[in-house]
């Protein structure tokens, strides 16, 4: 059967990557979270002192990180490892959150995760969400979302994801955060997040996940 890309953009948090793992299982395609690799980006950055104004720091630091997924059966996830470890806890950590979107504005960055992430998909039967696949990563998908929900219910539902985790953080310090990286992500010079004009729009606002899975699965069927 074709084997298409499906790229689902959007706002932080209003369940892409939960509708992408669904529909990608469904579909038996590989699931790529791009969100996960600017963030492993952050994680090593931190953890070297990288300066973001510094453009040899960066760019040596960059040949540096190698970024990889692997299925783990025991919680049936794929899990993000950075230089061969294990980073997925640590990368959902707030602290890496607080920081992402500024280390995500730096265009040597983006260069070097969206080649990969071209890489990754170059074969096609992907489900990639992030805040560019429509419109610089895969321009050429098939099928485009973009998905949004209001912030409160964005805020509320991942604070359930952090408790889950043991991680309390309070409402209103998740909202800031949310809305703090929309506005960098929407504003910045280098692929901001924007809507691309062929994307269906899905507002997730009053939505379960099974009705999101749904609606994608539909986009998928006219396509195949
Ligand atoms: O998807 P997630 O919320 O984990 O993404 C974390 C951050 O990574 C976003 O707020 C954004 O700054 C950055 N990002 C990006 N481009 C992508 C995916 C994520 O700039 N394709």
């Amino acid at each position: 059967m074709k084997k298409i890309v499906i790229a689902l953009d959007g706002h932080s948090s209003c369940g892409k990557s939960t509708t992408a793992k669904q529909v990608a299982a469904e579909l038996g395609y590989a699931y790529i979270d791009t969100g996960a690799m600017y963030r492993a980006v952050t994680l090593y950055f931190l953890d070297h002192h990288i300066s973001l104004t510094n453009p040899k720091e960066v760019s040596d630091a960059l040949k540096n990180i190698d970024i990889t997924f692997h299925y783990n059966p025991k919680t049936g996830r794929n899990e993000t490892y950075l230089n061969g470890l294990n980073v997925e806890d640590e990368i959902r950590k707030m602290y890496i959150s607080n920081q992402v979107s500024e280390v995500s504005v730096v265009p040597a960055v983006r260069h070097a995760m969206v080649a990969q992430q071209q890489k990754m998909g170059k074969r096609r039967g992907v489900v990639m969400d992030g805040r560019d696949i429509g419109t610089a990563v895969f321009p050429d998908a098939e099928v485009k979302i973009f998905m949004t929900a209001d912030v409160d219910t964005r805020a509320k539902r991942r604070q359930q994801e952090l408790l889950v985790k043991n991680q309390l953080v309070n409402l209103t310090d998740i909202k800031q955060n949310l809305e703090k990286r929309d506005l960098i992500d929407s504003t910045r010079a280098e692929s901001p997040l924007r809507r691309a004009e062929d994307a269906d729009l899905l507002d997730t606002s009053h939505m379960t996940i099974d009705e999101q899975v749904e609606f994608v699965m539909n986009k998928v069927a006219s396509k195949l």
